[in-house]
């Protein structure tokens, strides 16, 4: 029996193996059939912003290559796909008049994946909100909560025939913080107490986008996809330990417990209290997902420092590293996944991005990417572990299909299962997709022997 064979076998029947992708780094068409601006098109242009001076204006030109991304997915046999709605695409100004065609192209998408046998996992916010919301305030302004739930109404009322799978936003924490404290996301702003604000502004905009969801579509399947890391503290001081709380709180537990109907930690209300006094807004909400999505790359090292959490991030030396810096940590995977199931018991879970940047090569028309090869089977065999402790996954989605805008990053960081050359645009299976379609063949092939028997 194959080593692909014993692991497929640990996956239940009906796992669902895809891919993700998030409409800004993948689509381009950045003006096309009345598109309106996001925030990404206007960060691009701030001097220094994306270290190698490039914009998604054109990325993979997904937009207009969908057809032939589709019939990729099917070669790699993707039982699901995972993309995000770019906002401005359906509705240029953010509120108000909705644009067909941007509306047409994702009902080609949804059609195509559909007649290959791909079910649709969609995305509402993968981090391009409108710039004319932007110029309104953007996150830091309550009327955005509002202006998110009527985009989500008319998402699913437009897709919801057809898709079941919804996930209102991706990683609440990176968008409060990286866009709006650290400033290395659109829209760059660099203040704690905006940050905050901006998580709760995302947290009420999913339970506006959830109601809307559910009340527009009965049957639709709600969940998010929250960045989710175990913290560990450098050294076992108090200091340290007390530091990786925070970090917990800051990271964690700050957007899993209003969502599991607890309100806000108490011990983060208490620290964020010089910079925010909304936490009341959320007490007696229970988001009751139908799924949690788990987006995972490296575990968190920290010790007591400096700022409002009063800690600093430690990278532990000598670690193995991908291509982008991040420590590749599979038993923190394990650890995170039981973790979440022990204390949140989710319905389900479905591992909603998991991956690893390497600086891939083309050799003789060939990309042989064993770096990532072996981090993604390490990261599988730690998932299969933790469905082995009685974690319910479902799914689980590689970041990503195919190399694509990497945000700051601009397109210096590949972590595609396809490669994708800038250039002509042409995609090339790489060792790990090849050895992905394996294993998912080998799952359906184990699968429909079991049953047989
Ligand atoms: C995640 C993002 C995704 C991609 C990966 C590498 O934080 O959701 O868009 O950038 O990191």
């Amino acid at each position: 029996m194959s080593q692909g064979t014993t692991l497929a076998r640990r996956f239940p029947a009906g796992f669902l193996f895809g891919t993700a992708t998030a409409a800004y780094q993948i689509e381009g068409g950045h003006d096309a059939d009345g598109k309106g601006r996001s925030i990404w098109d206007t960060f691009c242009e701030r001097p220094g912003a994306i270290s190698t001076g490039e914009t998604g204006e054109i990325a993979c030109d997904h937009y207009h290559r969908w057809r032939e991304d589709v019939g990729l997915m099917r070669e790699l046999g993707l039982g699901a796909y995972r993309f995000s709605i770019s906002w401005p695409r359906v509705l240029p100004s953010g509120t108000g008049a909705q644009n067909e065609k941007g509306l047409a192209f994702y009902d080609r998408l949804v059609d195509e994946l559909l007649a290959n046998g791909i079910r649709p996992f969609v995305t509402l916010y993968h981090w391009d909100l409108p710039q004319a919301l932007q110029d309104r305030g953007g996150w830091t302004a309550p009327a955005v909560v509002d202006a998110f739930g009527a985009y989500a109404d008319l998402v699913a009322r437009r897709l919801g025939d057809r898709v079941t799978d919804w996930m209102t936003l991706n990683e609440p924490e990176v968008v409060a913080y990286a866009g709006h404290y650290v400033g290395v996301h659109a829209p760059g702003i660099r203040d704690f107490a905006t940050a905050v604000t901006v998580s709760h502004h995302l947290l009420l905009a999913h339970r506006a986008a959830a109601d809307a969801i559910r009340s527009a579509r009965p049957a639709a399947r709600v969940g998010i996809a929250l960045n989710l890391s175990p913290c560990e503290p450098a050294t076992d001081s108090p200091e340290d330990v007390a530091a990786a709380t925070r970090a917990d709180g800051y990271l964690n537990r700050w957007f899993l417990d209003p969502l599991d109907g607890r309100g806000y930690p108490k011990d983060m209300v208490a620290l964020y209290a010089p910079y925010f006094d909304r936490a009341r807004e959320l007490e007696g909400y229970h988001g009751h997902l139908d799924f949690l999505g788990v987006n995972y790359y490296t575990r968190r090292l920290t010790k007591a420092g400096e700022g409002p959490l009063g800690l600093d991030r430690v990278e532990r030396a000598g670690a193995e590293r991908t291509a982008i810096g991040w420590e590749v940590h599979p038993t923190s995977f394990r650890a995170l996944l039981v973790r979440v199931h022990r204390d949140y018991a989710p319905r389900e879970v479905f591992v909603t991005e998991n991956g690893a940047a390497y600086d891939d090569v083309v050799v003789d028309d060939r990309v042989d990417d064993q770096a990532r090869v072996s981090f993604l089977w390490r990261h599988f065999v730690a998932a299969a572990e933790a469905i082995g402790d009685g974690v319910p996954l479902r799914g689980y989605f590689i970041w990503t299909l195919m190399d694509n805008f990497e945000w700051a990053h601009g397109t210096s960081k590949r972590f595609g299962v396809v490669h994708t050359d800038y250039r002509t645009q042409r995609r090339r299976i790489k060792a790990s997709g090849h050895r992905y379609r394996e294993l998912i063949a080998a799952h359906l092939a184990a699968r429909a022997a079991a049953a047989a028997t």
